[in-house]
């Protein structure tokens, strides 16, 4: 069953289709004329909307362009009493996803209404996967230097003040750099990223400042930057410690006075836009070193943020994988993956000096591999049981379970001992000595019942 909305000026029209789909078990609405579609689809979203092309208030085509405008999603059906090659152009165009010539049999509309409720699904079904791909950052913690990190990074965003990220590899300093960029005011417009890194000195100059024609072999038209581009949004400087001493000196400018020319350029180019930088080395000593230019330095180091590595923030790291799991296994359509009780020990117990990048490689690999829904230690990457400096023997198979057992694993025995002893949430998290908000949190990160 779906939600239709029929707009017709012709009032037989209009009832005679509504009792067709309702005879077929949608439900229906039906509007005169684009105005009241647009006001019923404002009270509540339809499925589809199968319009009239020609209406005396607001042709199809209009209406058309205003449903896609609030929501792309919505299928559009137009019906037509002219089908020429132009008409059925511009409106698939616009965006409908098939017309009808009128007039037509019941049987003719009812399959053009099937068929388009049929790319419906798929395309929703594709969205939904794409979101599961392109899945947001767990920004919940229960580590109070990244609650702190976050908290100055959300205060920081509503600002314009130079940003700097520092951090181990994989820390996450990418991801908290668009995080900042969504949290602004800038939400709307480009968040650009330059790596430092990847490019020669020249070509990384005029990716990011643009060049004239004819200022450079291989110029051969005037181009924009990058820099241009990210007007009124944010510029994500990646990897700000590889930067050439000569780009440095132009940075500095920039960074100053957001303007800039471009290679060969006379005209003065001004933009509007917040500055990010990130690096995984320590730029001070880069500073110290002469390396790093110590005015440029001080400008990006207006805010700094340190993302903490992903040891440092331990009680995070199995809510974290069981987040990437959950994206990993939509992605690899096994929704109902989930780590055994002694992978998520030995996840918690790896030192992790790759950071979420290692665990994200980890947990995909397993996502993978694993051959029945429960993911085992065996599952996970050898490297995660043979850690540098770890005492006694850790034999991959037998591994984590022979250990003394960590404080969270002893804590997590007692909270679910006291739980069983108890009757009632506030009774037990009295006997903790905890509050119950608190005692329901640890319930949850530990899984028990
Ligand atoms: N909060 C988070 N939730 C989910 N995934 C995350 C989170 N933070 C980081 N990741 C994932 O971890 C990986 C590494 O993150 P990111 O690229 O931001 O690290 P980085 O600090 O920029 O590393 P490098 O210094 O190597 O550039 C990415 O795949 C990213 O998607
Ligand atoms: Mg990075």
């Amino acid at each position: 069953m779906a939600s239709i909305v029929i707009v017709d000026d012709e009032k037989n029209i209009r009832r005679n289709l509504a009792v067709f789909f309702e005879s077929l078990g949608h439900r229906v609405r039906a509007a005169a004329g684009g105005a009241e579609a647009i006001a019923a689809l404002g009270d509540e979203p339809a499925d589809l909307v199968l319009t009239d092309v020609r209406m005396a208030e607001m042709d199809g085509l209009r209406l058309l362009e205003e449903i896609k405008r609030r929501d792309p999603a919505t299928v559009v059906v137009l019906m037509t009493a002219f089908a020429t090659v132009e008409n059925a152009v511009a409106a698939m165009k616009a965006g409908a996803q098939d017309y009808v010539t009128k007039p037509f049999t019941l049987d003719e509309i009812r399959r053009t209404l099937e068929r388009a409720l049929e790319l419906r699904g798929l395309r929703v079904e594709n969205r939904e996967l794409r979101s599961a791909v392109e899945q947001a950052p767990m920004l919940d913690t229960e580590s109070a230097a990244m609650r702190r990190l976050l908290d100055t990074a959300r205060q920081a965003a509503a600002s314009d003040a130079t940003i700097l990220l520092t951090g181990e590899s994989g820390a996450g300093k990418n991801v908290l750099a668009r995080q900042i960029h969504q949290l602004s005011p800038r939400r709307d417009h480009p968040f650009i990223t330059v790596n430092c890194t990847t490019l020669s000195e020249q070509l990384l100059e005029s990716e990011l400042f643009g060049h004239m024609r004819g200022s450079f072999t291989g110029a051969v038209k005037d181009k924009p930057g990058r820099l241009e581009a990210a007007h009124q949004g944010s510029v994500f400087l990646d990897e700000i410690a590889d930067l050439t001493p000569a780009l440095q000196t132009k940075f500095l400018r920039f960074v100053q006075e957001l303007s800039f020319e471009r290679i060969g350029g006379e005209r003065t180019i001004q933009v509007d836009a917040r500055i990010i930088a990130a690096t995984n080395r320590d730029l001070e000593s880069e500073v110290a070193a002469h390396r790093f230019r110590e005015d440029l330095f001080y400008r990006l180091n207006v805010i700094s943020l340190r993302v903490p590595p992903l040891r440092e923030r331990a009680g995070d790291i199995v809510p974290l994988a069981r987040w990437l799991l959950r994206a990993a296994g939509l992605r690899n359509r096994r929704p109902n993956l989930r780590f055994s009780a002694e992978a998520e020990t030995a996840l918690r117990r790896h030192r992790w000096p790759g950071n979420i990048r290692e665990l994200r490689n980890a947990v995909e690999r397993a996502a993978v591999l694993c051959r029945s829904d429960e993911i085992t230690p065996d599952d996970l990457p050898d490297s995660i049981f043979r850690e540098p400096g770890d005492p006694g023997p850790a034999p991959a198979a037998a591994g984590a379970a022979q250990r003394p057992p960590s404080l969270e694993d002893v804590e997590r025995e007692h909270i679910r001992r006291v739980l069983a002893e108890t009757a009632t949430l506030e009774e037990a998290a009295d006997t903790l000595g905890i509050n119950v908000t608190t005692l329901w949190r640890k319930r949850r990160r530990y899984r028990i019942e």
